[in-house]
């Protein structure tokens, strides 16, 4: 099936569901979750330099593009700018990394993955993260240089606060597309997208089911698990999916499609793969729309807190609200 598109700035289609890839650690599984998905018609992948996956992504998509079965224009690919490399004398360097390793001669988005650059360490040290000052309008001349380079097409951010996106509209030759940030029911973020919207970007909610895996990452990282609300298990959901005939995660899904916010949601099932695009033969009502805005948490619902290393909250750029 053709998932619908939403235009970027530039006039590029951009379909409004795409599949995530973060914490799809198993090549294997990966592989197949990418050929399932790209056989159901997903064609917008989000992946990141830092994901470590972006070889088996080159590696699937090749195979698709050489045999025919695809074209390239029919592609959004997606990859972000680490913090390791969140310096105006990186970019250049990372984005040519991040297209070896996908084995593409461009992306579609680049995003700024964080708003604090990380001085460079070897992958899973122990060390302490590092950070370093943090110029945001000369990473994103930079940024503006791939395009004109021709190694993405549009460029955006990720976990920018209003501040921080609003100072890079102000400074910017070439405007941010995009904005990547946290956003499901229990999280809304209204003020954020409003911005956003408001400022011509399209937002993409990241972790848009509230990732009921995140208690994996916090343990990889040796920190205690979070006590966050479940989508699988919340009762107003529950009822919502019911009066549709459709599951818990695709109310929580077609809550943000309402929004007019693209959705990226992670699976390497191929069932949920199934699912998770299956969000265009029904409406959600005044209702459920007014049901699901009472479920909102706030900052204590959200998922990628990021506050796991201790030198990023003190940091002048940190773009979330203070935690007691
Ligand atoms: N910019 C950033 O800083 C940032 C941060 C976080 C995430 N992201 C991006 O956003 C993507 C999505 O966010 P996320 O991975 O954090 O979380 P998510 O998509 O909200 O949740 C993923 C989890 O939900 C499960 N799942 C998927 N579909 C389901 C369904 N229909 N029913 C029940 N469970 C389902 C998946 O399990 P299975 O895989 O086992 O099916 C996985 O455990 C990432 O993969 C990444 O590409 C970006």
């Amino acid at each position: 099936m053709a998932i619908p598109s939403v235009k970027l700035l530039g006039g590029y289609d951009f379909p409004v569901v795409g599949l995530g890839t973060w914490q799809s650690d198993n090549e294997q599984a990966l592989e197949d979750a990418l050929n399932a998905a790209l056989e159901l018609g997903y064609r917008h992948i989000d992946t990141a330099y830092v994901y470590r996956n972006e070889h088996v992504i080159g590696r699937v998509l090749k195979e698709w593009l050489t045999s025919g079965k695809i074209k390239r224009d029919d592609l959004f690919i997606t990859t972000k700018l680490p913090m390791e490399a969140i310096n105006p004398d990186r970019v250049e360097q990372y984005i040519k990394k991040s297209l070896e390793s996908l084995q593409l001669d461009y992306v579609d988005l680049y995003l700024i993955h964080f708003p604090i650059c990380t001085k460079p360490r070897k992958p899973d040290s122990k060390e302490p993260i590092e950070t370093e000052p943090t110029d945001h309008i000369a990473v994103w001349k930079k940024m503006e240089e791939q395009v004109d380079a021709g190694r993405t097409k549009t460029i955006g951010l990720s976990n920018f606060s209003i501040a921080q996106i609003d100072r890079v509209i102000k400074n910017s030759r070439i405007k941010p597309a995009c904005l990547q940030v946290e956003i499901h029911t229990f999280f809304p973020q209204n003020e954020l997208v409003k911005f956003a919207q408001d400022n011509g970007l399209v937002v993409v909610a990241y972790s848009p089911l509230a990732n009921p895996s995140i208690n994996k990452f916090y343990a990889k990282m040796g920190l205690p698990p979070k006590e966050l609300p479940n989508m699988l298990t919340n009762g107003i959901i529950s009822s919502i999916a019911k009066k549709h005939n459709k599951s818990n995660a695709q109310i929580m899904l077609k809550f943000l499609l309402q929004r007019n916010i693209v959705v990226i949601p992670k699976s390497v099932t191929a069932t949920r793969l199934k699912e998770n695009i299956d969000l265009f033969d029904f409406t959600l009502d005044g209702d459920d729309l007014t049901a699901l805005r009472g479920l909102d948490q706030g900052e204590p619902a959200r998922v990628c807190d990021f506050s796991f290393a201790k030198a990023f909250v003190s940091h002048p750029e940190w773009p979330f609200p203070a935690r007691d």
